[in-house]
């Protein structure tokens, strides 16, 4: 006998009801670096765009960057933690295999007891999330998601690494995503390309450095020029992509929120999708370095808490990273 199983059905729309961050303490200016990798602060801000960044200190975790960062997004959407649904960490740092970051986060924000797991899409897990969570919203199985990218990167960067060391760093983000009376999160445009995952990648897994009589952390490594040209190139047809899935053009944004990697992989995305010059460029990788999964809400909240946006203005998103993951998609500045 085939019983016919009854469904569910969510929100005509989901977007984004709240965005909060939070940063470590600890400002690392390039200054503080340059000897260990032999550079200069120059070279580094020439070549990155990166001025300071900032590094966790013990008390900070992916954990308890995550808790802050999503409790600032509960606040500004005015929703309580009792409502969440469903809490979704985009991180590549949690250095536990299992349990995830999510469900420790989750208990500690105080939700009754909200579905929680980890994405692992490395620097786009972010924009990944979003896109689980904004369908998610919409079939019904959960009414209000946390999306929270959170990484300790310094903890698996080789800070005598030239390619990498001036580049990780450390922080939070988190959205609050929900019903929404018009469509707030666009169609994602995302995928992989795993042929080319020595582009960025750990050393060794974690059976290779124990059964290594001398251990090492199994740090990032990257090839940087592999690595800008295909970021600066197809990221950008992704995005454009994106933005044709929406059913806009460049002429209806009014922000660029790219992963946060490289000031001149920005650029480069802005020149190739011919950006019109008043569009508010995302540029918090100055201050912030490269957060992997956290750079997109870090960012954004940037823009928000200044004023370079405002609530209903259209952004779009672009993520890529390791895997070669990527994802973009339009959103709703909440
Ligand atoms: N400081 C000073 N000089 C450095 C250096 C450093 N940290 N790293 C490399 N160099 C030197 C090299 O020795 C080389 O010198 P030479 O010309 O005298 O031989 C020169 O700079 C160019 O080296 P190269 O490795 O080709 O550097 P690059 O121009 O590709 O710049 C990156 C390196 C990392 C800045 C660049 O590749 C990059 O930004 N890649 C993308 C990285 C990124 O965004 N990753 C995140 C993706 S999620």
């Amino acid at each position: 006998m085939s019983a016919r199983l009854a469904t569910v059905s969510g929100a005509e729309y989901a977007g984004i009801l709240g965005v909060g961050s939070y940063r470590p303490t600890r400002l690392v200016p390039n200054a503080e670096l340059v000897d260990a990798i032999d550079s200069s602060d120059e070279w580094i801000q020439q070549r990155s765009g990166i001025r300071t960044r900032r590094w966790a200190g013990d008390d900070e975790t992916v954990v308890s960057m995550g808790v802050a960062a999503a409790q600032r997004a509960l606040e500004h959407a005015g929703v309580d933690a009792a409502q969440v649904d469903c809490v979704l960490v985009a991180t590549i740092s949690h250095l536990m295999q299992t349990p995830a970051a999510a469900p420790l986060i989750a208990h500690q924000l105080g939700t009754e007891q909200a579905a929680a797991f980890d994405v692992s899409a490395a620097c786009a897990g972010f924009c990944y999330g979003m896109a689980l969570a904004s369908d998610m919203v919409r079939a019904g199985s959960a009414r209000h998601v946390l999306v929270i990218g959170s990484e300790k990167l310094i903890d698996i960067t080789d800070l005598t690494d030239r390619s990498t060391a001036f580049i990780f760093a450390d922080g939070a983000g988190a959205v609050l995503v929900g019903p929404t009376d018009t469509p707030g999160i666009g169609p994602v445009v995302w995928g992989s390309d795993g042929e080319q995952d020595e582009l960025i990648t750990q050393r060794e897994n974690w059976k290779s450095v124990i059964a290594d009589p001398d251990p090492q952390m199994p740090h990032l490594v990257m090839q940087g020029n592999a690595v800008f040209r295909w970021a600066a190139f197809t990221m950008a047809k992704v995005a454009s992509q994106a933005l044709e899935q929406a059913g806009l053009t460049v002429d209806d944004l009014d922000a660029f929120v790219p992963h946060q990697a490289n000031m001149r992989i920005t650029d480069a995305m802005a020149r190739a999708m011919k950006l019109p010059d008043r569009v508010t460029i995302a540029r918090d990788i100055a201050e912030q370095g490269n957060t992997s999964a956290a750079s997109i809400p870090l960012a954004l909240d940037r823009l928000v808490a200044e004023g370079q946006v405002s609530s209903g203005d259209t952004a779009l998103l672009v993520a890529f990273g390791a895997g070669l993951a990527y994802a973009a998609q339009v959103v709703t500045v909440p």
